[in-house]
């Protein structure tokens, strides 16, 4: 069993606070300690990933199954080259194109890399986060970070220190207050070991975009080898507690009638909706999110977590475009619905 904790949690808003929590966070992970950081796209737990009882104390504090591999957190592309055996021209172009950013790329793993990193598996995952909090810390650690979300398994990802803190503030030593996360919801993650490249999860950098450097593509979600690649790619992942279900409406009425053929009785509905907006007189809650695809991101899992806290037994989220900038999300809330 682990030790309890309560995990500190500490703020960066001034240069002063910023700097001691990067000395802070800095010191633990040398001592080989768990601490949540946050990047761009959703807070991290992480450790150093040279480091494999580390590690694999993440694992532990995630319930995370063991063949599920952890992506590395590079500060440059001389770091993420020492993660990898093969570091291909594809792998540069898409570094200059999107990196810091929200992609993380896949590629053959360094010998250097503790097998418990990649699951046992030939291949690292590699991202270099645009979050200045975390690129600190891989500067003054000078190792490389093993980070997954900072939630359960198969919870939703959490995007402010206050997410982290209702869940594993027990578990850990150290969170640090990055705010809100910019992105939202995780990376796309990018297999460079096969041809064409296979999307293995798609994120706020969409397919359009990475065809632009990558020329071909191969979709990774849905089919049987895509699942067996990226086990974050299981059909049930992401998952608030409550039942959730993507729907949209012309009118209130409508809406109505859709709740009415489920036969839910007495239960409290909240619904998310970016559009057409109901009054609200027979949910619980009703929240307006923006309606651009980016705004979207950064507010949806905010909102799954308030309606766990809230008790929510059905929440009824407004149905997305469906256009490729909007894929990824789709693809969250798709999981988020099933099971
Ligand atoms: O934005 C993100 O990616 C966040 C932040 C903290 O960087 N991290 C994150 O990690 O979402 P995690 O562990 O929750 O999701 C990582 C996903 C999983 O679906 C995992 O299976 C996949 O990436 N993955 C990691 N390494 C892989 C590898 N070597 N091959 C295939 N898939 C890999
Ligand atoms: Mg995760």
């Amino acid at each position: 069993m682990s030790p309890a904790f309560s995990a500190e949690v500490l703020p960066t808003r001034t240069p002063r606070a910023f700097q001691t929590a990067v000395r802070r966070a800095a010191e633990l992970l040398r001592a080989g300690e768990v601490v949540a950081l946050p990047t761009e796209t959703v807070y991290g737990l992480a450790a150093n990933a040279m480091n494999a009882a580390a590690v694999e104390h993440i694992f532990e504090i995630k319930g995370r199954p063991a063949h599920n591999p952890i992506i590395v957190h590079v500060a440059s592309v001389e770091m993420a080259r020492q993660c990898v055996a093969r570091w291909p021209a594809i792998a540069g172009k898409l570094a200059r194109a999107f990196w810091p950013g929200p992609l993380t790329l896949v590629l053959p793993r360094a010998k250097e890399i503790p097998e418990v990193v990649t699951a046992g598996g030939p291949t690292v995952g590699v991202r270099w986060p645009n979050h200045p909090f975390i690129q600190a810390v891989l500067c003054e650690c000078g190792f490389p970070l093993a980070a997954p979300s900072a939630n359960l398994s198969n919870q939703i990802s959490p995007t402010t220190a206050a997410h982290v803190r209702k869940h594993l503030g027990g578990k850990i030593p150290l969170i640090v207050d990055g705010g809100r996360s910019q992105v939202g919801i995780e990376s796309a993650v990018l297999d460079l070991s096969v041809s064409p490249p296979r999307l293995l999860r798609p994120g706020m950098i969409h397919e359009p975009a990475l065809l632009v450097i990558t020329g071909e593509l191969a979709s990774g979600s849905g089919d049987s080898q895509g699942l067996l690649k990226s086990p974050g790619q299981l059909r049930k992942h992401y998952a608030p507690k409550a039942k959730l279900v993507l729907w949209s409406w012309h009118d209130e009425a409508a809406l109505n009638a859709q709740i009415s053929r489920l036969k839910v009785r007495s239960c409290k509905i909240h619904v998310i909706a970016h559009t057409r907006i109901p009054s609200g007189s027979r949910f619980s809650a009703v929240s307006v999110i923006p309606h651009d695809v980016a705004g979207f991101a950064r507010a949806i899992y905010a909102e799954l977590h308030q309606c766990d806290e809230a008790g929510a037994d059905l929440i009824v989220v407004e149905a997305l475009p469906e256009t490729a900038e909007w894929r990824a999300l789709a693809d969250r809330l798709r999981r988020a619905a099933a099971g």
